[in-house]
């Protein structure tokens, strides 16, 4: 059957493609009121507030918009660290960034991400990370774009960070396909509240 791979359980390819068109079709308004929320959420962790160090990421299309997180994590004088896609080697260099004007420029698929001459940060120094994702379980289990970049960046946390992600509730199904290289995260907020790994 096209789209599926057992019984119940949709692919990841066609899985990506429901919930991104799902969400591409959430009113942009709502989708700025819905991500205000949730930025309310964020910051209101403990986790996040004691961080100094904290990797987020530069939103895009109908993502949950970041913009207030990394201005709340700049005013607060923590330490912003953003990725850069390394696409031949399918790997996140993580570097620091104090200027979103001067210190981004057009990446992968038009993404702003830091400008390769920006100093790279020690991964052991990192104590919060909101990562971004296509869709998540109750479970904190997470369906990501398709590279891997996030399931291979994970595992080379020298200290594991606190890793969040932040989603709308369409993007919160019973069940997405696993592989074994699929890296669970710690906590998904969602407008109406969170859910954490047990
Ligand atoms: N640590 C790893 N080492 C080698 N291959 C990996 C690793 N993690 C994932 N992969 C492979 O990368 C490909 C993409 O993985 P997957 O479909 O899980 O991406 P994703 O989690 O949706 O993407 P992303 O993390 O970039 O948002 C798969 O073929 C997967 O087996
Ligand atoms: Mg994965």
């Amino acid at each position: 059957m096209v789209g599926k791979v057992a019984a119940g359980v949709v692919s990841k390819t066609a899985l990506r493609k429901q919930v991104v068109a799902a969400r591409d079709a959430i009113p942009t308004a709502t989708r700025r009121e819905l991500s205000e929320r949730i930025t309310t959420r964020i910051l209101g962790l403990e986790t996040y507030r004691s961080a100094r160090c904290v990797l987020a990421y530069m939103s895009f299309g109908s993502e949950f918009d970041t913009s207030d997180f990394i201005a709340d994590a700049l005013a607060h004088g923590k330490t912003l660290c953003l990725p850069r896609v390394v696409p031949d080697q399918r790997r996140l260099d993580v570097h620091t960034v104090e200027n979103l004007e001067c210190h981004l420029q057009s990446g992968v698929w038009g993404i702003r991400e830091p400008r390769a001459d920006r100093p790279l940060v020690d991964l052991g120094q990192v104590d919060f990370v909101l990562l971004p994702g296509v869709a998540f379980t109750r479970r904190c289990e997470r369906l990501g774009y398709g590279g891997g970049f996030y399931d291979r960046l994970i595992p080379r946390f020298a200290r594991r960070p606190r890793l969040v992600a932040a989603a709308f509730d369409l993007q919160i199904r019973d069940q997405i396909p696993l592989e074994a290289t699929d890296q669970c995260i710690d906590v998904v907020i969602y407008e109406r509240g969170l859910y954490l790994k047990c």
